[in-house]
């Protein structure tokens, strides 16, 4: 039988991909951070200077970028055209450039084409905004995750100053405020919980809680299949 297709869906700082990950790896699964793709289709546009609102450029762009997605031993590594841009597409420019042109349309039909090929076969952990929405609506397992502002803010700020990056926490509440009103009201495939996902709220929960916590609902759906 094939694996399932788990969506996980949620905002910035929800934990989806450490979460994702994680759960992926307890089951032998393979993880998609459909975000990171987004991410290198902004940083190439960024470098070559399109505006974040020429649709037709943007969708032209997808259309002839290769992303690459490599499991490695320390994390995921992303490869655009070949170049490893791994660090280069989580920085707070890239993160704010990449929630504005996700409202394209255009681009995102590349993007969702690509990520239907990889899960297809099933046995996929992907995580984004759209997954159990627009990209697999027939996924075996939803999962919508959600946690509070605040601490959403303070785990990404932890990232960034991981990284040495000078930030304060009222700026990141301010960053996370401003991507989440844009992928939530966007006409294009908004950040909206899929009516069938399952809410985890994981304010007070780590990612080994959280994951196992879907580990333990995807062991159910695969139970209730045979
Ligand atoms: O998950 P992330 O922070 O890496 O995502 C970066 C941006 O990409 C996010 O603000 C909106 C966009 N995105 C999207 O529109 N659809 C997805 N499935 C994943 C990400």
């Amino acid at each position: 039988m094939r694996g399932l297709i788990i969506a996980i869906d949620g905002p910035v700082g929800s934990g989806k991909s450490s979460t994702a990950r994680r759960v992926a790896e307890l089951l032998g699964y393979t993880y998609l951070d459909s975000g990171a793709m987004y991410r290198a289709v902004a940083l190439k546009a960024l470098r070559q200077g399109i505006p974040f609102d020429a649709a037709a450029q943007l969708e032209a762009l997808a259309a002839e970028t290769r992303i690459d997605l490599l499991a490695g031993e320390s994390g995921q590594r992303v490869l655009l055209d070949g170049a490893d841009v791994t660090a280069e597409i989580r920085t707070p420019k890239v993160s704010q450039f990449t929630s504005k042109i996700s409202v394209q349309a255009g681009l995102r039909v590349h993007l969702v084409a690509e990520q239907r090929r990889v899960g297809a076969a099933g046995g996929v952990v992907m995580e984004g905004r759209d997954i159990g929405t627009a990209v697999f609506p027939h996924a075996d397992l939803k999962i919508f995750l959600d946690a509070s502002v605040e601490v959403r803010a303070q785990r990404r700020l932890a990232e960034h100053t991981a990284r040495g990056e000078k930030i304060t926490l009222e700026q990141m509440m301010g960053e996370v405020h401003e991507r989440d009103a844009r992928d939530t009201d966007r006409e294009a495939s908004p950040l909206v919980r899929a009516a069938d996902a399952v809410l985890v709220d994981n304010t007070a929960m780590d990612v080994e809680e959280t994951a196992r916590l879907v580990v333990m609902l995807a062991r159910e759906k695969a139970e209730s299949r045979v």
